[in-house]
């Protein structure tokens, strides 16, 4: 099987990527190796539980938010190529180095909090260009989503996964623990157009918006209502396993905005979760909207901005964006 680093000298001669970010992507890929090592230790390395901190959203910190986010920080400022990052878990951007080529944007532990319950978590990227000797700030980070360089997440589960995209074909590379080295798994991810299987947290039903009511009651109503087929369901927390599983076999994944708090667009983070995942869904030819709109083509204000979800099968991502679009 092909190791990481044999796939991109292959992968980079052909299709021209620069050096500088196949070494942005090996940083990426040792902190997540570093991370896989901390989630995997678990209770002996004592990294479960809360950190007793609150990040910029309002949210618990967990102690391995905290570790994962120190770790991608340390792995990605020692590279030369990198010219600032953003953080989920950072108030504000980071400079490196204003003569970087990319910046980097991240969730470092998705589904955090099912971390103590011993659930796949993940990590989440998003590289965007930065012209070298232009000064680094907000603005540089705020692209919208289809100027993504490349994206992709570390699940850590079962099996630790490093998944990734340049915008054209996903890649799949599974950890061998053995040797520390991730070696190419799955190369043709292709996601089925029709799928009888969604995801969405149903606790929140009472909150949601008219056109998720709907297309919900119809999925539910199976065989005797409209859509003519019963569908399952499922719901992990974590989105970076919602997204594997759909990448793997098909499915519908959503976070729509609610009434709780009208005015936030949904819990998704455009420019930590939502914009890496849809790069990717997008290139095993599958789609992502807000409802409304590409999620690639949101021109995005802020770095923490929220926003609605709707990812998967494309006929069904279709749909919903039709009962969205009448309503
Ligand atoms: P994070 O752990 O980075 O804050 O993200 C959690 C997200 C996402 O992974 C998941 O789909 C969703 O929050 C779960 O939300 P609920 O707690 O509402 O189920
Ligand atoms: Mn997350
Ligand atoms: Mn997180």
């Amino acid at each position: 099987m092909l190791d990481f680093q044999s796939f991109l000298q292959d992968y980079a001669q052909k299709h021209q990527v620069p050096e500088a970010l196949n070494s942005v992507l090996f940083s990426l890929m040792d902190a997540c190796a570093q991370i896989h090592h901390q989630v995997r230790q678990g209770a002996l390395a004592g990294v479960l539980g809360d950190a007793g901190t609150g990040n910029v959203q309002g949210e618990q910190q967990k102690k391995l938010d905290v570790i994962a986010n120190q770790i991608l920080v340390d792995s990605l400022k020692a590279n030369q190529s990198v010219a600032g990052l953003a953080s989920e878990e950072e108030e504000e951007f980071i400079l490196v180095n204003n003569q970087g080529n990319y910046l980097v944007l991240f969730d470092p532990l998705d589904g955090s909090s099912n971390i103590d319950v011993n659930i796949s978590v993940g990590t989440i990227f998003s590289i965007l260009a930065h012209q070298a000797g232009d000064n680094v700030c907000t603005e540089s980070f705020l692209q919208n989503g289809q100027k993504q360089v490349a994206s992709g997440y570390c699940l850590y589960g079962p099996q630790t996964q490093w998944v990734f995209t340049f915008g054209e074909g996903v890649f799949v590379f599974t950890l061998d623990q053995n040797t520390n080295t991730f070696l190419l798994t799955k190369d043709n991810v292709i996601v089925p157009t029709q799928t009888k299987e969604f995801a969405i947290n149903m606790s929140n039903q009472r909150h949601w918006q008219k056109p998720v009511q709907t297309y919900i009651a119809e999925l539910l109503a199976g065989e005797e209502g409209v859509r003519n087929k019963n569908y399952n369901m499922r719901w992990v927390a974590s989105m970076v396993a919602e997204v594997h599983r759909i990448l793997m076999r098909g499915g519908i994944f959503m976070y729509p905005r609610d009434n709780r708090e009208p005015e936030k667009a949904g819990k998704l983070r455009l420019m930590y979760e939502a914009n890496p995942m849809s790069l990717l869904i997008q290139a095993a030819g599958a789609k992502a909207t807000d409802g409304q709109n590409d999620i690639l083509s949101i021109k995005p204000e802020g770095l923490h901005q929220r926003v609605a979800v709707f990812l998967g099968s494309s006929q069904e991502v279709d749909y919903v964006t039709d009962l969205h679009k009448k309503s």
